[in-house]
């Protein structure tokens, strides 16, 4: 009988702490509803002092998500770990996760305590949390680096305060596979009673190591692996869950473990990570990069075609990875949309499904063939999670060699169309500062993206922009056959999700005029 590995994501914490990652509350609700079908068994929803919208974001996935439990970090500080349960209570499995560091580095330079303090704040944190939690996580930051035989003592006090599951984290991303396994044999045999609690362990990617020494640490007895969607996550990210979950399946024979995950939705959750992240998937990327499953020499895809075991030791339909035996184009119907759609995992309401199927139709009159990638793209532009204050009208630009690009804009605001021109250094930055003029809205635009959906070159584009205001980052997606115009609906959407975050009196320019008129929306 293989044994059971417990998969705990942290798409929704460590991996939103990616440089760049802005996740609003609606997006983070959309990516726990797909990990509750991914089934995963814990879901660390975010770290909830960290900011109000934090505490929101996770409040709403603990009320709203059944399945898995609903995890909140918190410092081992009493407020923070009030915080973190007002925050999870809701959740039909509750837990709080308390952290402290134990490296002496971390002791002396950041936290500036002793180590009999430590053990005095881990001993008090999880004995309050377990005031209000009986499943109450705790983690030793830079546990790789600390020294073993006080890590061993912070341990043996969290499990002697009640702690449910210890988690072994190689924060810094330093440790290699052999190292971290005799590491975690050490404190197996160092910390008393550790068959009251489960072992958890937590790497980074550093050295590219994460999946690597989370396998090893499995082989050594762990039953908790912590990792994130496409190991996103801080610097070079955390354990991929995709990847140290189909190792777990494909090397059943090394590893004798067995995760709960439904492997069929691993395909379907990266893309909805990459997407909503705005951190793509690289091509190479293990399992779920655009090349994993792909022959390009000509010997392999002989051997592919006479044998599919011969270079592929998994199976595409195993991570959801469907095949298209109908292309769909100009002619296509309803029923035969609908049907491909609930084959990619995605299941419209009739409105929805009304509006996606115009915007098919548009596409398929400029594209002849219209992919996977295509519709994923549509369904996900016609899934709004948030009101449009701002809507793109029309647009003209004027651009070419020698000549000032200049862009004109109209935009619906509440309902009235204003209009803007503005000249740039380019197509896109005239279109811009049009739309500056009209919003008022003094934003810095951080990144800008553009890929494209598919091949061919009436391929769709993608635009991803990345603005901040005040600090804080909001990504906006547009999607469109011209770059321009997907430029244009990405700016619009990153500044619709600020404008509903911050409400109209952040607004300024043309539109104040039209907002204290009280135009309706
Ligand atoms: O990397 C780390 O140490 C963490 C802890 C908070 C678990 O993310
Ligand atoms: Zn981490």
């Amino acid at each position: 009988m293989p044994r059971r590995v417990y998969i705990f994501d942290t798409t929704l914490r460590d991996g939103a702490q990616s440089p760049g990652v802005c996740l609003n509350v609606q997006e983070k609700l959309e990516i726990a509803r797909q990990l509750a079908r991914l089934n995963v068994d814990v879901i660390e929803a975010g770290f909830p002092a960290s900011s109000p919208g934090e505490f929101e974001a996770v409040r709403t996935v603990a009320e709203k998500i059944s399945g898995p439990t609903i995890a909140g970090l918190a410092r081992v500080a009493l407020s923070d770990i009030d915080t973190c349960w007002r925050a999870v209570k809701a959740a039909r499995r509750p837990r709080i996760h308390t952290f402290i560091a134990t490296s002496d580095v971390h002791l002396k330079y950041k936290l500036r305590m002793t180590r009999e303090q430590v053990l005095e704040a881990v001993d008090r944190a999880v004995r309050h949390a377990k005031n209000y939690c009986e499943d109450v996580e705790f983690s030793p930051e830079d546990a790789s680096r600390s020294d073993l035989a006080f890590l061993i003592q912070v341990l043996t006090v969290a499990v002697e305060a009640g702690a449910t599951v210890l988690n072994i984290p190689d924060t810094v991303g330093y440790a290699t596979p052999e190292e971290f396994a005799a590491f975690i044999r050490e404190i197996r045999r160092g910390v008393p009673h550790l068959d009251r609690v489960i072992l958890s362990v937590h790497c980074h990617n550093d050295l590219g190591l994460a999946v690597a020494n989370s396998l090893a640490a499995v082989q050594e007895g762990v039953q908790q692996v912590e990792c994130t969607v496409n190991g996103i996550g801080e610097r070079a990210g955390n354990t991929a869950l995709e990847e140290v979950v189909m190792a777990l399946y494909t090397r059943r024979d090394i590893y004798g473990a067995e995760t709960a995950i439904r492997t069929e939705e691993i395909y379907r959750t990266s893309r909805l990570v990459a997407s909503l992240s705005g951190m793509p998937v690289q091509y190479n990327k293990a399992v779920v990069g655009r090349n994993a499953f792909q022959h390009a020499s000509g010997i392999h895809q002989d051997g592919v075609l006479k044998e599919r075991t011969t270079y592929e030791i998994m199976n595409a339909a195993t991570i959801g990875l469907v095949t298209e035996h109908i292309v769909l184009g100009k002619y296509s119907g309803r029923h035969a949309f609908r049907h491909r759609l609930e084959q990619l995992g995605f299941h419209l309401d009739d409105e929805e499904l009304e509006q996606a199927f115009f915007r098919f139709k548009n596409l398929a009159d400029r594209k002849s063939e219209i992919t996977d990638r295509d519709l994923e793209a549509i369904v996900r532009h016609e899934l709004k999670t948030i009101p449009e204050k701002f809507q793109l009208e029309s647009m003209h630009i004027s651009s070419g060699t020698n000549v000032v690009p200049t862009a004109t804009v109209g935009l619906k605001v509440n309902g009235t169309l204003l209009q803007e021109a503005a000249c740039g250094e380019g197509p896109v930055d005239a279109t811009f500062k049009a739309i500056d003029k009209i919003t008022g809205l003094p934003v810095a635009l951080r990144n800008y993206t553009l890929n494209a959906v598919s091949g061919g070159k009436d391929a769709m584009g993608e635009v991803t922009v990345h603005v901040e205001y005040e600090g804080r980052g909001f990504l906006g997606r547009g999607l469109s056959t011209d770059i321009i115009e997907a430029s244009a609906k990405a700016y619009i959407n990153a500044l619709n999700k600020l404008a509903f975050e911050y409400g109209d009196a952040v607004l300024a320019g043309k539109c104040t005029r039209e907002i204290q008129q009280g135009g309706s929306d």
